[in-house]
């Protein structure tokens, strides 16, 4: 597995204007020309539209030299028509069957719970056994879990990896949830880990996101947090100048220090920014400076995140997926 992956969220969905399928499929061809093969999709995202397209990229890389993670949605999306619980043996079925047609292919690499529910962790797990014995996924994961939904499931049938944000400024699960999959060594996939975009410092008060951007509503990109977070950038592109890369290469590097397990997927849609995050993992920051820079992190308050339910309204509801925090 690459050491940074590709989310592909964006190329149909949650960030305003999207690049034409073409382009979309270039720069995924891109990515893997660079090494990276790990590719992040989801059936929410434009409720199974980012799954298509997801296929239509892969269809002509080598399917054995790729890894496919897809993720399932614990409820009912626009268009599906079956009775059963969408978490019963028989609804996780009839989900997966509709993702690998999308996808074009006869199994998926590391198939992921989206955005937990509590409640049936043990039940989940023993179906996903199933599905690996049966040999339609190769792995599983849960995303955005808890510790106690971790051990639960990962007691009944061993977890691979989990998918939570994690970034500079998102770095909630570092108390319990890191420490666990440490302990456990269950993987970690850090899914918004330039924090949706803010830790490139290419964005500022000033900058307009336009019709169904997330960034309209998420609480980070509010002006007034945008200013008084300030900090983080200068702290950021202090240590690019320092190491002679840039403020979202830094970033990116400052998670794979986080644990050895850990696999960012920036969302990436031009090509300079493909080759950019990529070249993140030839950034090598020491054990010292990752401490140093953890250390002024640590001082820092961090205004916003992403969520930005006030707002919420104001976006369409196919875009307001992104996760638990856009549906509470
Ligand atoms: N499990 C979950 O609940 C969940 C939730 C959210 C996302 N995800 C997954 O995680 C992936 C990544 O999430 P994300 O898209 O929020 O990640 P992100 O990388 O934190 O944010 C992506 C945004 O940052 C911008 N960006 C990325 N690299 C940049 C650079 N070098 N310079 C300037 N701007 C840059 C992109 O801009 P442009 O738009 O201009 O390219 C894009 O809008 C998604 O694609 C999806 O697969 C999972």
């Amino acid at each position: 597995m690459s050491a940074i992956g590709m989310g592909c969220m964006g190329f149909t969905h949650a960030y305003g204007t999207c690049p034409d399928e073409r382009e979309g499929v270039r720069l995924v061809h891109k990515a893997f020309e660079l090494g990276c093969n790990f590719f992040d999709t989801a059936e929410m995202y434009s409720y199974f539209g980012n799954e298509e397209f997801v296929g239509k990229a892969l269809k002509e890389l080598p399917r054995d030299q790729v890894i496919i993670s897809d993720k399932f949605w614990p409820e009912k999306l626009p268009g599906h028509h079956f009775p059963e619980d969408k978490l019963s043996e028989a609804g996780i079925r009839k989900t997966l069957e509709g993702q690998l047609q999308r996808l074009g292919t006869d199994y998926i690499d590391l198939y992921t719970e989206h955005q937990m529910r509590d409640g049936n962790e043990e039940e989940v797990a023993h179906v996903m056994g199933k599905l690996i014995k049966e040999g339609k996924i190769r792995a599983w994961g849960q995303s955005s879990p808890k510790a106690d939904q971790i051990l639960k499931a990962n007691a009944v049938t061993p977890i691979t990896a989990i998918q939570s944000e994690y970034s500079m400024m998102a770095r909630q699960w570092e108390s319990d949830v890191l420490p666990l999959c440490r302990e456990l060594g269950i993987g970690f996939v850090a899914f918004s880990p330039m924090a949706n975009g803010f830790l490139s410092a290419r964005y500022t008060a000033q900058s307009e996101f336009k019709g169904d951007d997330l960034r309209t509503v998420i609480s980070r990109f509010d002006k007034e947090n945008m200013r008084r977070n300030q900090p983080i950038i200068d702290l950021i592109n202090r240590y690019a100048s320092e190491k002679g890369c840039t403020p979202a290469q830094i970033s990116l590097a400052w998670d794979l220090m986080a644990y050895e397990q850990l696999v960012p997927i920036p969302g990436m849609r031009r090509e300079e920014r493909v080759v950019e995050n990529l070249g993140a993992a030839d950034v090598e920051l020491t054990q010292e400076e990752y401490q140093a820079l953890t250390t002024e992190l640590d001082k820092l308050t961090i205004y916003g995140d992403r969520t930005g339910l006030n707002k919420l309204a104001s976006v369409p509801e196919s875009t307001r997926d992104q996760g638990d925090v856009y549906k509470k």
